[in-house]
Parts: structure tokens; C-alpha cells; sequence
């Protein structure tokens, strides 16, 4: 009876809705699943070196380079604070456009700091000159700022995001938690008050004893035995326990049959030991770094082996897990990893939609990736959490030209409810089925 209570608690905390969706529309909506505006946010700041400058820069720094540089701290490169005072722009361009081009013309410094960092390669980037501009007029604003506790906190600042998000993400699961120990308290309490009841019934039946005026009737009245198989005979409490016994049953397979074809927690073991922990957390290699197209396309691919070897062409080379990128490599077969997400084809998913238009992390749909030794499915991927995510979450408007008109219209209709995807369409079969 308890145990069914803790399931049903547990149910309604997790909300695991599955009901059919309202169709819900607004004028205008494109129909073909496009990401609209997809290229929003990649407009580069065209140089000026004033504050929208500094804040493009500082966005270009966290994706393509915070993973190897720091201003103030030396991190897989070296710091980067007064760059400027080192080198002329005219160098740091084509250095970073192609630090191995300038490294192979001989030009003396780049030799120099290249033997310095045990040969290890910078990799090139195909960022146009006022985006790298950006780069530079943010890493000058923050060399400015000078100090390590300053650095400190961008550095913190970073991880402390993620953690929010993690703990946002734990918050639903604590109120499941919540429940049960009310529940356990609950039970614990009534135990030891039918405990206590017993032990004050037993010492007034000893008084009693102890005294003489009483007569039969009263004795037979306290000697009287509870008779217990007068319970478990009596109709209404064995149909009682016949329906809550059902009742129970029921619930437990109607549970178990809408885990059919679920897969959330899957962690099959890869073919090498490679650990997001390791290269996500601790060295906190960009997710787009080797998931190339998740900011740009419809899937996130697995990174081949070539982009390991940007690294592992100097680090570790002696491992023999590394040794096995080196013979994938020289076989010329991909590394066959095991795939771990899969949502059925009649389901449409776009990576960019969700990333780059929407702004979500990562994180909120695979959980903490970053402190995973070996990935597992996180998210259920049932439509239910498809849908419940488009019911709650307010569309990502700012900035993108293309929302001004459907705000304009959604507000003047109602302005009080957000802007969420599926007041916009999301929750419309034919967005996520062909
Ligand atoms: C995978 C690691 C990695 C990434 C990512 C990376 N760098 Fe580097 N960077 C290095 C290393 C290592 C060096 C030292 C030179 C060498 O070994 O080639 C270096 C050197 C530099 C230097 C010369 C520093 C000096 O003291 O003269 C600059 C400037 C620089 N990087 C800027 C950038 C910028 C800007 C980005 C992002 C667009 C970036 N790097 C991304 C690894 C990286
Ligand atoms: C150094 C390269 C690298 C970085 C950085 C990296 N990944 Fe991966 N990722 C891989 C490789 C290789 C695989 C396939 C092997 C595996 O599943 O562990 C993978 C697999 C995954 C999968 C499972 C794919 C599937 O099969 O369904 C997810 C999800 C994922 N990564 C998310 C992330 C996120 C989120 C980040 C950033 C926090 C990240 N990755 C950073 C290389 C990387
Ligand atoms: C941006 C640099 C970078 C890239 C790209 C990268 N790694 Fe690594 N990797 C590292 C660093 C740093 C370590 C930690 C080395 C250490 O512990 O000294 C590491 C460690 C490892 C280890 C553990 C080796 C051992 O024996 O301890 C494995 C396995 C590994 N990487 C696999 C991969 C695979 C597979 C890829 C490509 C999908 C990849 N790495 C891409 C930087 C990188
Ligand atoms: C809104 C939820 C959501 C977000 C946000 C999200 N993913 Fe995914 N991811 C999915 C789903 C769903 C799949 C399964 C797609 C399929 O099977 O077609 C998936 C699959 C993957 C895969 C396996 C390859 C593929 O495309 O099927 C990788 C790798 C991956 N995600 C990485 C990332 C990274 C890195 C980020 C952040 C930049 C990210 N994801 C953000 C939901 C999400
Ligand atoms: C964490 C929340 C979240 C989850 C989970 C999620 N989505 Fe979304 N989805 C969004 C947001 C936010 C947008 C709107 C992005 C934008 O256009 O600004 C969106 C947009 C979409 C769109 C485009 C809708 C339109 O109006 O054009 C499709 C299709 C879509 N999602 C499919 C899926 C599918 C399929 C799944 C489950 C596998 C899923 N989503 C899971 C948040 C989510
Ligand atoms: C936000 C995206 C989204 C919307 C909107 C959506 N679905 Fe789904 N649907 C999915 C996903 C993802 C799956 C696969 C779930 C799984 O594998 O458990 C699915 C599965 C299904 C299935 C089960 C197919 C099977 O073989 O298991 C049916 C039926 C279905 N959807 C019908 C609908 C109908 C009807 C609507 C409109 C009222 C709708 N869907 C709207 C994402 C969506």
C-alpha cells in the first residue's frame, strides 16, 4: 500500500504527460521545419572596437578558443593578456587564420613559441578579419581588467552556468524526493503512536487488575481477546484488498508498457575509452569543437578521427587507447562507435533549431555530458517530453528579425500568456512528423 503510494508520488512528480497535443497555431508560421534565422547570431561585429565589439569577441573567445587559452593563465596555450604589445595585428590574422602556415614560413617568433609548446599545432580558423578583430579588442578589454581573480571568475562563471542548469534540472526530481521522506515520516509516526497506544492499553489493563470491586461483566470486558480472523473474514476488507491489490497491478503494467522501446539511461561501452569527463569537463574542449554541425545543421555529428589527432598527434602517444585512433586511421576505417540516441524516422529533430535559434545547452536534453565518463541517454525522448518542453518554454525572440511580426501579432491577441513554441506551431504533428 505504501510502496504503491512512493510509485504515485514519484508519478506525479516526474509528469511524465504523454496526452494528445492541442493544435495550436499562429499566422504565418513557416511549414517546411526550416530553422528560421538560423543564421541570426553569426553576423560578425564589424571591427569599431567599442562595446559590441568587446561582447562579439568575447562569444567568438568562449567557442573557439577559451578551451586552449586563458588571458591570464597559461592553459594548453600560452596567455593571451597583452597580445597586442607582442605582436602587430598584421601577425596575429594570418596566425590565426593558419598558425601552421606561419609556423612553416619560417617567421622566426612563431617557430620559437611553436618548439615552446612541444610542437603542439593551434588549429586554423575560418573567421573573417573583423571577427578576429573582435577577438583581439576583447582580449585588450580584459588584459586591461589585469588581474587573476578577475580571470578566475570568467573561468568559474562558465561552470557555475552549467551547474545551474544541472541543478534546475535536479529541482523536479528533489520535489519527487520530497514527497517519499513526508511519506516515510508519515508511516514512521503512526507506527510508533500505535506503539505508544498499545503500552498505555496494557498498563491501565494492569491497574485494573489490581483492583477488586470489579464485577463479571467488567472482567470479561477486559479479558476480552481481539478476535483477528474476523477481520480478514469480513467482505468489505477482503474486497478492499482485492481492489487496491488490482488497482496496484494495473498501475505497475501500465508503467512498464509505456517504458516499451524507452531506452533513457542506454550506456553501451565504446570501442575506446574516451571520456567527456576527461575532455569536457577538465579540459574543457568546446562541445562544437568535435560535434562540428550541432550549431548548423541537423545533426550532430560524431567527430572523425582526424579531429583527435589535432591533439593526439602530440598527447598521449604512447596510450594504447590513442594507438587505437592510430590504426583506425591507418586502416582508413572510421572508429565504429556505438550510437546512443535514436529517435524512429518518422520523428523529425533538428540540432541547429534547438542550439543556435532556440539557445538551449546541451545539458538541458543530455544531461551533464561534462562530468560523464561514458555517455548514456539522459532524456526519455518520448514525444510526451518533446511536447511538454514546446508547452513551457517562451520562444527565443531576441534578436532574430524573423519573430518581430509573429510577437507583434501574439501580442496583440493575448498578451498576457508567453510566447511559447507551441503557441507558435510546435506542438503541430507535422512539425516533428513527415
Ligand atoms: C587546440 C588548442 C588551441 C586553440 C583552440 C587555440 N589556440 Fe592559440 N595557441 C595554441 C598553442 C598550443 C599555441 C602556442 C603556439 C603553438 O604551439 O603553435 C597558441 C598560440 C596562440 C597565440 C600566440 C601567443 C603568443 O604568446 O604569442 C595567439 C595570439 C593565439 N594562440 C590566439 C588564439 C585565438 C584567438 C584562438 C581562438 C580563435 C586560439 N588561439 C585557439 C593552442 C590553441
Ligand atoms: C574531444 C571531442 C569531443 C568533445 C569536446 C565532446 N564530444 Fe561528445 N562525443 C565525442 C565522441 C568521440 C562521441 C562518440 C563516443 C561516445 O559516445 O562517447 C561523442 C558522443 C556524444 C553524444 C552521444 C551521441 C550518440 O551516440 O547518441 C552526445 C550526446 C555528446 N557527445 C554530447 C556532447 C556534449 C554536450 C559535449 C560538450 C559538453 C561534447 N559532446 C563534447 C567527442 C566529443
Ligand atoms: C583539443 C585537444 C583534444 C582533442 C581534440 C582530443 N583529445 Fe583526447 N585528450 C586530450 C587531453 C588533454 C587528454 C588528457 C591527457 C592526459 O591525461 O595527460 C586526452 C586524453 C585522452 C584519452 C585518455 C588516454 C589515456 O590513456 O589516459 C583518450 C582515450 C582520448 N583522449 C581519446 C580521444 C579521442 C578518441 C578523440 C577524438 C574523438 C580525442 N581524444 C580528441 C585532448 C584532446
Ligand atoms: C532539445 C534537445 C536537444 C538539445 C538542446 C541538444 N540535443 Fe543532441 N540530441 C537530441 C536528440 C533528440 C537526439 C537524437 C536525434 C536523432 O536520433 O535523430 C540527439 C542526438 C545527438 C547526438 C548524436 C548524433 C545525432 O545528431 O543524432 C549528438 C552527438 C548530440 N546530440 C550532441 C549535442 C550537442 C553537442 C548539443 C549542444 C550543442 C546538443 N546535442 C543539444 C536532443 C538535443
Ligand atoms: C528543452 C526544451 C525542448 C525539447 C526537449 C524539445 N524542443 Fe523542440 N523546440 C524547443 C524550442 C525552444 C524551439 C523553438 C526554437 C525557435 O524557433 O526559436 C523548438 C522548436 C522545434 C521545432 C520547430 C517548430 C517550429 O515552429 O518550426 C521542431 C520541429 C521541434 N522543436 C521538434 C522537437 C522534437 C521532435 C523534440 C523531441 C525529440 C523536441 N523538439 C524537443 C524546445 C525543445
Ligand atoms: C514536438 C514534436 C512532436 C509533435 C508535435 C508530435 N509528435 Fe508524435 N512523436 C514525436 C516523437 C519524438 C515520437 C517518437 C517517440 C518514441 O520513440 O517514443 C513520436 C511518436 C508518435 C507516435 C508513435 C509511433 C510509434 O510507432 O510508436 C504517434 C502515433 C504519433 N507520434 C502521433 C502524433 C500525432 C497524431 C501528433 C499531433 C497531435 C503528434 N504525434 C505530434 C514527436 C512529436
Amino acid at each position: 500500500m505504501f510502496l504503491t503510494f512512493a510509485g504515485l508520488s514519484n508519478a506525479v512528480a516526474q509528469q511524465q504527460s504523454s496526452g494528445t497535443a492541442p493544435v495550436g497555431s499562429a499566422p504565418g508560421v513557416s511549414k517546411d521545419g526550416v530553422a528560421p534565422g538560423a543564421t541570426a547570431g553569426a553576423d560578425p561585429a564589424t571591427g569599431g572596437g567599442d562595446a559590441a565589439a568587446i561582447a562579439a569577441g568575447d562569444a567568438l573567445f568562449k567557442n573557439n578558443c577559451a578551451q586552449c587559452h586563458a588571458v591570464n593563465d597559461v592553459v594548453v596555450g600560452p596567455a593571451l593578456k597583452d597580445i597586442t604589445k607582442r605582436r602587430p595585428i598584421s601577425w596575429l590574422i594570418p596566425w590565426i587564420k593558419n598558425s601552421s602556415k606561419v609556423v612553416a614560413s619560417g617567421d622566426e617568433y612563431a617557430v620559437k613559441l611553436f618548439n615552446q609548446y612541444q610542437k603542439q599545432q593551434m588549429p586554423s580558423f575560418q573567421l573573417s578579419d573583423a571577427e578576429i578583430t573582435s577577438i583581439i579588442s576583447y582580449i585588450s578589454a580584459e588584459s586591461g581588467k589585469g588581474s587573476t581573480a578577475d580571470q578566475g571568475g570568467v573561468t568559474a562563471g562558465n561552470v557555475n552556468a552549467t551547474d545551474g542548469k544541472d541543478a534546475a534540472a535536479d529541482d523536479t526530481a528533489g520535489a519527487g524526493q520530497y514527497v517519499n521522506v513526508l511519506l516515510i515520516v508519515l508511516v514512521v509516526v503512526l507506527i510508533v503512536l500505535v506503539v505508544t497506544l498499545v503500552i498505555i492499553a496494557n498498563i491501565m489493563k494492569d491497574v485494573l487488575r489490581g483492583r477488586k470491586d470489579l464485577d463479571g461483566r467488567d472482567v470479561e470486558l477486559m479479558e476480552q481477546r481481539f478476535d483477528y480472523s474476523k477481520i480478514y473474514k469480513s467482505n468489505i476488507v477482503r474486497g478492499l484488498a482485492v481492489t487496491v491489490f488490482t488497482l496496484a497491478i494495473l498501475y505497475e503494467s501500465v508503467q512498464a508498457a509505456m517504458g516499451v522501446g524507452l531506452t533513457q539511461g542506454y550506456q553501451p561501452t565504446q570501442p575506446i575509452a574516451f571520456s567527456h569527463k576527461l575532455h569536457a569537463g577538465t579540459n574543457q574542449i568546446n562541445c562544437s569543437y568535435c560535434h562540428t554541425s550541432v550549431y548548423k545543421s541537423k545533426s550532430a555529428n560524431i567527430p572523425s578521427a582526424n579531429i583527435c589527432m589535432n591533439c593526439h598527434s602530440q598527447i598521449k602517444t604512447e596510450s594504447p587507447e590513442i594507438r587505437k585512433i592510430y590504426r583506425a586511421i591507418e586502416k582508413k576505417q572510421p572508429i565504429q562507435w556505438v550510437r546512443i540516441h535514436n529517435l524512429p524516422d518518422l520523428a523529425y529533430f533538428n540540432h541547429s533549431q534547438h542550439t543556435q535559434v532556440g539557445g538551449i545547452e546541451c545539458q538541458t536534453c543530455h544531461g551533464p555530458i561534462q562530468n560523464m565518463e561514458v555517455v548514456y541517454q539522459y532524456s526519455a525522448l518520448t514525444m510526451g517530453w518533446c511536447i511538454n518542453c514546446h508547452r513551457e518554454t517562451p520562444l527565443n525572440t531576441k534578436g532574430n528579425g524573423y519573430y518581430n511580426n509573429l510577437v507583434k501579432l501574439h501580442d496583440k491577441a493575448n498578451s498576457a500568456a508567453p510566447f511559447t513554441v507551441s503557441s507558435n506551431g510546435g506542438t503541430e504533428c507535422s512539425k516533428c512528423h513527415y
